[in-house]
Order: structure tokens, then sequence, then C-alpha cells
């Protein structure tokens, strides 16, 4: 195997540019409260395990308040605005969130152990994208194809998981508060930072009291916030074992629900792919985010006639993979986000190595504190194998091969997902034909992770319902709308 070319001298960003109070309460009806309830539990940084801030555990009496604020700001303010208004605050959320984006990228990436070249340069912009997309269709919402004069549903309860933190939050609010719904958020328990930073934000813009709620807790917040019968509609990313419970708990309720949950993306290369490019894109594929990505190639599908030279380049390109302290500029691959996700990434590997998988990583020292995970490929993976099937959501790739375009995606369709796909091909009919076949929602020729506020993103099957993000998004916001 080659050596590292050089070493790097370190290049961290600045931390100074945030400023994080030691403990945080709730954002409700506009101004920061304190819980009703009293336990506070810490979010840390991942990479070194420090404790950044202690954080606010809302209970039912906190959740209340909450839905409260939110519809009065609806029927109040908020309903009665001309849309062409709403869209002026989204419009300076987003320009606010431009002009912080540092602070925005620096705190993400302690409180989440995601690099902060991601944070910069995807995460914060797209954020801020999100809105600036979103703001435009504030008062264009009658001439979208989306039925006259549609209406919000009115109080929507929104719950994020901890992969994206500030991006899953654009995508949740920006295109709810367009259509004219008001909003209670609550963010993952291990990455709320930014969250409480976007309440700032509301302030900073002066945005009416009430229309942006942000209450944070764990689970049992979550779904004090699922059940509660002021909320009209219900919006969750995350895993599919709690968007089944939430499903569960909403039928017959008449609440709506838009559920973005796992996936375990096929990423196929066939022989006449651009092999370079390739190696690229499956590298981007898996360890984009550390491999917390519910669309990530996380199963790589390779033609086996090219799999031996695949796998080689792979390697190669893998071993130059720098991991370590997320705040370097340098860094490509940061932390595991929580000492759990860590334990159910271990766990899969090592049922991969039992059920007789072969498992590859490039030799690199990960550091001593925190939660850390190097690359890891596996070769020789069967379907029935847990990691062919299972969501790893970790930097770790599971490689099969196929012989025919035919069972390249049997293999791939082979599974309880259906988020996302990528296809490796310099055939133009090939690339059709096999989007075609896929049943996933957002397939990727030639590419991968790509994202785009105007384009729909979400899947089929047990990767949920629903659609966030371009003018599919704005339906689900919107009643008896398609
Ligand atoms: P999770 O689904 O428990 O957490 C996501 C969000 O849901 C968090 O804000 C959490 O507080 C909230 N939540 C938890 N239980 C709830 C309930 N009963 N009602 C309402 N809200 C609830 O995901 P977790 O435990 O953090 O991760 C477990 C696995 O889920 C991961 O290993 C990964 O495979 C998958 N996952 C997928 C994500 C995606 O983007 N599709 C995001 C996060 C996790
Ligand atoms: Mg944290």
């Amino acid at each position: 195997m080659d050596k590292k070319p050089f070493e790097y001298a370190p290049a961290p960003e600045s931390r100074a540019l945030v400023s994080i109070k030691p403990q945080y309460g709730l954002f409700i009806n506009g101004s920061w409260v304190e819980p009703l309830f009293k336990e506070k539990f810490a979010t840390i940084n991942p990479a070194n395990e420090e404790v950044l801030s202690k954080i606010s555990q809302a209970g039912k009496s906190d959740v209340d308040r909450a839905v409260k604020a939110a519809r009065d700001a609806y029927t109040k303010t908020w309903s009665k605005m001309p849309a062409k208004e709403r869209g002026k605050y989204l419009f300076r959320i987003a320009r606010i969130m431009q002009e912080r984006a540092r602070e925005f990228a620096v705190l993400e990436s302690l409180d989440n152990g995601k690099p902060i070249r991601e944070s910069r340069d995807v995460d914060v912009p797209l954020a801020a994208a999100h809105f600036f997309y979103h703001a435009g269709w504030a008062d264009k919402l009658d001439y979208a194809g989306l039925g006259n004069s549609p209406k919000p549903h009115g109080v929507v309860g929104q719950i994020i998981p901890w992969n994206f933190p500030v991006l899953m939050l654009a995508w949740k609010i920006a295109p709810a508060l367009a259509t004219g719904n008001t909003v209670v958020l609550k963010p993952a328990e291990t990455t709320p930072l930014t969250a409480l930073l976007f309440a700032e934000v509301c302030q900073q813009a002066e945005l009416p009291a009430g229309v942006v709620n942000i209450i944070t807790g764990d689970g049992v917040t979550g779904s004090t916030l699922v059940n509660h019968p002021g909320v009209d509609k219900i919006a969750f990313t995350g895993s599919t074992e709690v968007g089944k419970l939430i499903a569960r708990s909403i039928a017959v309720t008449g609440k709506s629900a838009t559920l973005e949950l796992g996936g375990k993306a096929a990423n196929i290369v066939f022989e006449d792919a651009a092999i370079d490019q390739a190696v690229e894109g499956i590298v981007n594929g898996i360890f984009f985010n550390q491999g917390h990505v519910c669309c990530a190639g996380s199963r790589l599908i390779i033609q086996e006639n090219i799999h031996d030279e695949v796998l080689e380049k792979l390697k190669r390109r893998m071993a130059l993979i720098r991991v370590g302290d997320p705040l370097d500029k340098n860094t490509d691959l940061g932390a595991i986000n929580s000492a759990a996700q860590l334990a159910k990434i271990k766990e899969l590997s090592t049922a991969g190595d039992a059920e007789g998988a072969f498992r590859w990583s490039p030799e690199c020292e990960l550091p001593k504190k925190g939660f850390w995970f190097a690359p890891t490929i596996f070769t020789g993976v069967t379907q029935s194998h847990r990691i062919a099937r299972e969501e790893i959501f970790g930097p770790v790739l599971s490689i099969l091969t196929f012989r025919t375009p035919q069972e390249a995606i049997e293999k791939a369709n082979n599974t309880p997902y259906g988020l996302s796909a990528g296809i490796w091909s310099e055939k133009g009919s090939r690339i059709l034909w096999a989007s075609k076949e896929l049943k996933a929602g957002v397939i990727w020729a030639n590419t991968f992770n790509k994202f785009d506020p105007a384009s729909p993103f979400g899947g089929y099957k047990e990767s949920g319902w629903g659609r966030e993000g371009g003018r599919h998004g704005l339906a689900a916001y919107l009643k008896g709308a398609k």
C-alpha cells in the first residue's frame, strides 16, 4: 500500500467564533423561558467528550406552552399576514444565516463531530439556500399547481435527527413557514446547539413571536409533541423504528405526516464506468459525514469483471482519507456522533466478520478520546449478511458483485428501504434503463450525495412517506395539495 505523500500541519478553524452558554432554556413565544420541568442533560463534543452545555429536557407542560404559542401565532398573526410579508421574513432569515455562516459551521462541527469542511461548505450554505428558495415561493403558492389558494395545516410539530442538525432544521422550517404554518421544532438530544442558535436568528430577524418555537429534549419530548392534540401535522426525520411508532400513534387522529427514514442505498458500478470518477463517488457516497447519512451509498455493487481494479483504486484512495479533529480544515472524516452510534457500528461490523465477510481499513491512528471509527470496507458480502441488509449509519461500506445488469437491479432492489441509489456508467441508455428499474426516491448518475432545495427528496417502502424540497415538498405543508 502506498504511504501518505506528506504530513499536513494542523489548520484548525477558530473556536472563538462561537459563544456557547453554560446552559439553555427553551425558545417559546419569541423568548427564552426556563422549563417548568427542571431536568437538564449535557450535550458533548463527540471528538473529545468535552461537555459543551447543559440542555433543557422539555416536559409535557413545556410542550403545551410551545404548542399554544404556535397556535396563537398562527391564528392571530401568521395566517393573517400577506404572503409577500411572510416571504420577507424568510429572506431575512436566509441572509442572517449567511452572515453568521462561520459561527453556525463551527458550532455544528463542535456539537456533531462532522468536519468543518463539510459544515462550512455543505450544511450551512444549503440550509441558507433552503430559506432563500422557500422565501421565493411564499407569495407564489397559487401558481405552484397545488390547487386554488391552498391552505396551511396550522401548527406543525417537527422532529429532527443529529446527522445534519441545522440542514434538517432548514428542510423542516423553511417550507412550513413559506406555506403559512407555525412550528414547534425539537432537535436531537446530542446536537441541539445550532437549533438554539437559530432561535437567536429568529429574534434577530424580528420574526413574530410564536411562529417558530424550539424545544429540546429526548424521544420522550418528541413523543409528547407527536401526541399533542394541538398539533395538525408531524414532520419527522430519523430512524425507521421511531417513524413506525409515529405512524402508529397518529393513525385515526386526522394528523398528517411526512416521515423521512432510513436507507441502504445501492451504488452500482457498471463495467463501462469511468473508474477514477466512480471511486471518488464511492468515497463521497459512504464517507461523507462519517456515513451518518440516510441516503449514503452503503452497498457498493460492482460488475464482477472490474471488481479487482475498482477495489485496488478504492483502497489506494482510502489510504489518503484524513481522520481527526473536526475543526481542522484538512480533516475528511470526523468523529462518530455518539457512544451509542459507535456501539451500533461496532456491533454490525463484528457481525460482518462473524458472517464471513472480509474487513479492510487503511492504516490510521484514531484519537484516544472521543468516538472514532476508521473508514472500513467489507468484501465478499452476500445479500443475506446483516451488513448488506441493515443500516450501519457509519463509515462502513459493504461490497457485492454482479454479472448482468439485471442481476445488479435485483440486488439493488432487494432491501426493505428505497431512499436513494447511484449508477456509474458512460452509457446514457443504461443509465436511463437502470434508473427506471431501481425502486428509490432519488437516483444519482455519475455523481452521489448531490442536494438542492429545488429537488424533491424522499423514499419508498420503509424509507418513509412524502417528499421534502421542491414543489412536492410544498404540497406536504398544504391541505389537500398534491
Ligand atoms: P431516532 O429516530 O431515535 O432519533 C431521531 C429523532 O427522533 C431525535 O430527535 C429523537 O429525540 C426523536 N425521537 C426518538 N424517539 C422518539 C419517539 N418515540 N417519538 C418522537 N420522537 C422521537 O434515531 P437514533 O436513535 O438517534 O438513531 C438510531 C438509528 O436510526 C441510527 O443508527 C440510524 O440507523 C437511524 N437514523 C436515521 C436517520 C436518518 O436521517 N434517516 C437519522 C438518525 C438516525
Ligand atoms: Mg453534541
